[in-house]
């Protein structure tokens, strides 16, 4: 991956949290506001597992998927719908990775410890002056646990599903509330239960629960705790 060196005392500001409680517009938007870097680590995830899918790898298997490291060339920059463009073998496969299959694929091999290794360096690396805004589900306690700033941002899984579902419904896709509550439910689970850099909060991080926030009123807060660390 084509990141420049990272520097430890570069400031990051981390969001974790579970899937759909929007981190990821959150980090955008605070990125935006102080002209930092932006990490969206599930991408990377979702771009290693797409890279594993289309070498034939078998994804049951932590050795074949890590075999497939070594042949990927990944880019990833600001832009596209979802704040990040991201390249594999100079295709752009921003839209690809926002499949099921490829979200799937990516908490299947993010389960596995020395894949999560291999990642790390990838994710560090973004680490670059003036700052970095960090989203995932380890940013905090894992990645960058020197970080200034580690939020930990929450929804219920009924205000998750009803955020999907206007997503989809955005996109022309009638989704059912009750079978997309039903999927964040399980993902949350396989999440947290891992055994390998599970999603947990930071002891030191600020929790957020925003399921009667609006996005700017998350943004707010990120900032004005931003601000109060001088
Ligand atoms: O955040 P997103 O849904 O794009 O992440 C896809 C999958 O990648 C998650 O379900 C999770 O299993 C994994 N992931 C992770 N650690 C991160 C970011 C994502 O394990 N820091």
């Amino acid at each position: 991956m084509n990141s420049p060196l990272a520097e430890p005392d570069i400031p990051v500001i981390t969001i974790d949290g579970p899937s759909g409680a929007g981190k990821g517009t959150a980090a955008a938007a605070v990125a935006g506001e102080l002209g930092f870097h932006l990490l969206d680590s599930g991408a990377i995830y979702r771009v290693a597992a797409l890279h594993a899918l289309r070498s034939n790898a078998d994804l049951t298997v932590e050795s074949s998927v890590l075999q497939t490291f070594s042949s990927m060339r990944a880019t990833f920059e600001p832009g596209g719908a979802d704040g990040v463009a991201a390249k594999l073998d100079g295709e752009d496969v921003s839209t690809q990775i926002r499949s099921e299959q490829a979200g799937n694929a990516a908490s299947q091999v993010a389960v596995m410890p020395e894949v999560r290794i291999a990642l790390r360096d990838a994710q560090r690396a973004f680490r670059v002056a003036p700052g970095l805004v960090a989203d995932g589900r380890d940013m905090g306690t894992v990645v960058f646990p020197d970080a200034p700033l580690k939020i930990f941002l929450t929804a219920s899984t009924r205000e998750r599903a009803l955020r999907r579902a206007k997503q989809l419904k955005d996109k022309g896709i009638t989704a059912n509330i009750a079978q997309l509550a039903q999927a964040i439910a399980e993902r949350d689970d396989r999440d947290a239960s891992r055994e390998h850099s599970p999603l947990s909060r930071a002891g030191d991080a600020i929790s957020i629960e925003s399921s009667s926030m609006s996005l700017e009123e998350v943004v707010e807060r990120i900032l004005t705790a931003w601000n109060a660390l001088g």
